[in-house]
């Protein structure tokens, strides 16, 4: 579904560019979920905007490739790029307001999505949205449509990010720590969400998290990550068993003894 390789970005600063990914490689198979785990600063979030073509200005991926569809992300025009985020890739960011337009109704929002990519009356644009709204439990989805981001909750604005991202139906969903800014009550409904809009089909997910207990949770397969390079990728089962590099071993041995993260150590071991 998607096979990223060599992929190096850079940061303009006043002390001359600063590598912050070196050479990453990675595939994400159809109806398979990949975790992204790696301490922060080790390169996630860079690797995922260089992939959607989402970095900031001073921001430059200087090599590799990013396949997806037949077509190089990385070398893809604006105008290819623009249809595909959205439309062949759903992508759920950390802080769900971050997501939101503020000033604008969340139906009107909705209808900006559909329409950049599809021609829709504004009552097929309100029923395509009331039943994502209800994919995701969203209770009384009317009157979220009608209503401003500022009136949900974090976990409701969430799911509101989560059902624009699938609007479309994507084949790939890209989920960028989609639970950090929430309560941890909520956390787990979330990717719980997240994970049966995945499941079950050709659809595939790239999920980056902090927390390995949530890998082992939804994922198949990791991809570790750490200073901007990947130092261990492969099946869950055999990573999270028989850690080969030292600093895999160093974040699972991490992984505080609470009794989920026990549970999570079984499942995979089985
Ligand atoms: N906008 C930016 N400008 C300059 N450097 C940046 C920028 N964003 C990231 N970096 C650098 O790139 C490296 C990777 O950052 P990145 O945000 O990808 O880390 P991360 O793994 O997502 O961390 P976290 O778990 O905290 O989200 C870091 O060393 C950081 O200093
Ligand atoms: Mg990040």
């Amino acid at each position: 579904m998607l096979t990223v390789s060599g992929l190096t970005t850079e940061f303009r600063t006043r002390k001359g560019p600063v590598r912050a990914i070196d050479g990453i490689g990675f595939e994400v198979p159809t109806g398979v979920a990949v975790g992204v785990v790696g301490e922060t600063g080790s390169g996630k979030s860079v690797t995922i905007r260089s992939v959607l073509g989402l970095l900031p200005g001073y921001g430059r991926v200087i090599g590799g490739r990013a396949e997806f569809e037949g077509h190089d992300l990385i070398t893809a025009s604006r105008k290819r790029l623009r249809h595909v985020r959205g439309n062949r890739i759903g992508f759920v960011a950390q802080n769900p307001f971050g997501a939101l337009n503020p000033v604008l109704r969340i139906e009107k929002q909705f209808a900006n999505v559909v329409r950049a990519h599809r021609r829709m009356g504004r009552a097929e644009v309100r029923d395509l949205a009331l039943r994502r709204l209800e994919s995701v439990q969203v209770p009384s989805p009317e009157r979220v449509l009608r209503g401003y981001a500022h009136e949900l909750s974090g976990g409701m604005a969430q799911r509101v990010v989560i059902a624009l991202a699938m609007l479309h139906d994507p084949p790939l969903v890209i989920a960028d720590e989609p639970t950090t800014a929430l309560d941890v009550t909520v956390q787990r409904q979330i990717l719980d969400l997240i994970a049966a809009q995945v499941a079950g089909g050709d659809r595939s997910l790239l999920l980056v998290t902090h927390d390995l207990g949530v890998v082992a949770q939804y994922c198949a397969r990791v991809v570790v990550m750490r200073s901007g390079e990947v130092v261990e990728q492969g099946a869950v089962a055999d990573v999270f068993t028989d850690p080969q590099h030292p600093y895999t071993r160093k974040l699972l041995a991490a992984v505080p003894p609470a009794p989920w993260s026990a549970s999570a150590r079984v499942e995979v071991t089985r």
